[in-house]
């Protein structure tokens, strides 16, 4: 009878202490991060034309000196992979010892110094067909990867979708993972991921590099990824940098990813833009030279030959949480937008998700026009990682609408663009949709905005 009441006892009291139990975060096994001569880390990037080329990019031990990669139209019959055509890679070593890994400002004790010494290699395949499926593989000579497969897009204006992320940062491997692979679940068919920074939380962390690396899986290899570094991207790199307060970009950033060269000289590989489809994507690095990217924005901007303009960088022009601002963007980048009619905004940094609008060529939207209607940029702030913060009060001081918010939810977004319409469309973790818009341009270039409230939201 003793035995049967306390059985019960813990049966009752069970589901509580479950509830309430301490989140611990997991440990990893030692060397769990570090390379072998297998290619692991492998990344696809738009660098140049993204009809006729692809760069891809991975690690090895730094025994690997040289290395190779393989590629092919891909076709039914596996037969294919003896047509491959090899090209040598550029190859890289970064060795560092004392690099500041986990970064505490505020308990100096908490901080995690860490040796990094391995190659990184990278290879940008050129001269490809447009809207044709390739297969690639990667390795040394002996050791490969497994045969990739991805599509270049179109010459032309095709219909297309992509996904737009905010930041992982946190949880990579325990909570992104589900978020990064429940998007492309959802949209198999998207062309690239764009990443709008802290894509993990110390930026110069072999570790958690290997998290984002570890969630993402073999997405990473088969959808290009157009990244934007956020300010978890810059920390000091050694003792002398937190002595001198100086913060760098992720060391891994320029060797681990091979994006283009064509934005603001001394930010390489971190502001830059790409044209796909018709559509001008502006990747812009929102941590440092903005008013140097100001000036390239008009330059990129005033000879755009494409319909729809997207951009996308981390620090929001109108902040989502509390106790945040970024004036300074606001007031040097979105006049910018104002004048040549960027369509959308795709931002980070705030750890919620909120999404609202100006009026085109107009700065005061209190002003009695009809605002529903017609639209001018579109800003969204989502977050994709585990990490929550709590919504601020509207943007009535900034002037502007903001149409929808959310608090505590991992989302990803999946973005469609078919001639005059761009669809956009937000999802949680598990794959409800949480918000949806389209965008209809008229014919003198004017947006009307469509809000999809009846669509299950
Ligand atoms: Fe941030």
């Amino acid at each position: 009878m003793k035995n049967i009441i306390v059985l019960l006892l813990v049966i009752l009291f069970s589901g509580d202490l479950l509830s309430q139990r301490k989140y611990v975060k997991p440990e990893f096994v030692k060397n769990w991060s570090k390379p072998g001569r297998h290619p692991d880390h492998i990344v696809l990037n738009f660098s140049e034309d993204p009809a006729t080329t692809i760069s891809v990019t991975w690690r090895t031990s730094k025994e690997v000196k040289s290395a190779y990669g393989e590629i092919a139209k891909a076709h039914a019959n596996p037969a294919f992979i003896g047509r491959a055509e090899v090209f040598e890679a550029t190859t890289e070593n970064i060795n560092y010892s004392n690099v500041v890994g986990k970064y505490d400002r505020d308990d100096p004790k908490k901080n995690i110094f860490n040796t990094i010494n391995h190659n990184y290699h990278s290879i940008t395949f050129r001269e490809l067909e447009p809207n044709t499926i390739y297969a690639y593989r990667v390795g040394d000579g002996k050791i490969w990867s497994e045969w990739v497969q991805f599509k270049t897009a179109h010459k032309s204006n095709a219909p297309f979708s992509f996904l737009y992320v905010g930041d992982a940062q946190n949880y990579v491997l325990e909570l992104w993972s589900r978020l990064i692979r429940e998007s492309y679940r959802k949209a198999p068919d998207a062309s690239f991921i764009i990443h709008a920074g802290d894509l993990i939380d110390d930026a110069h962390d072999e570790h958690q590099w290997h998290e984002w690396f570890m969630a993402g899986g073999y997405i990473h290899r088969t959808l290009p990824s157009m990244m934007v570094p956020g300010n978890h991207e810059y920390n000091p790199f050694v003792q002398q940098d937190i002595d001198d307060n100086i913060k760098r970009l992720s060391v891994q950033w320029n060797k681990q990813f091979t994006l283009p060269n064509n934005g603001v000289m001394g930010i390489k590989e971190t502001n830059y833009y790409i044209d796909y489809q018709g559509v001008r994507f502006l990747a812009l690095n929102s941590n440092m030279m903005i008013e140097e990217q100001a000036k390239w924005l008009e330059q990129v901007l005033k000879n755009n030959p494409n319909k729809w303009t997207v951009a996308t960088f981390h620090h929001p022009i109108f902040s989502a949480s509390r106790g945040r601002d970024n004036e300074e963007l606001r007031t040097l980048w979105k006049p910018i937008f104002d004048k040549y009619g960027v369509d959308i905004a795709l931002q980070g940094h705030d750890h919620t998700y909120t999404r609202g609008r100006v009026q085109p060529y107009e700065q005061n939207l209190l002003s009695g026009q009809n605002v529903k209607d017609v639209t001018g940029t579109v800003y969204v702030v989502s977050v994709s990682g585990g990490k929550m913060y709590k919504v601020k009060p509207g943007w009535e001081q900034y002037e502007a609408l903001r149409d929808k918010v959310g608090n505590n939810k991992q989302l990803f977004q999946v973005i469609s663009v078919d001639g005059d319409k761009l669809s956009y469309k937000s999802y949680t973790a598990i794959g409800e949709l949480f918000d949806a818009f389209d965008i209809i341009k008229n014919k003198e270039g004017v947006n009307s905005f469509v809000e999809r409230k009846n669509e299950a939201l």
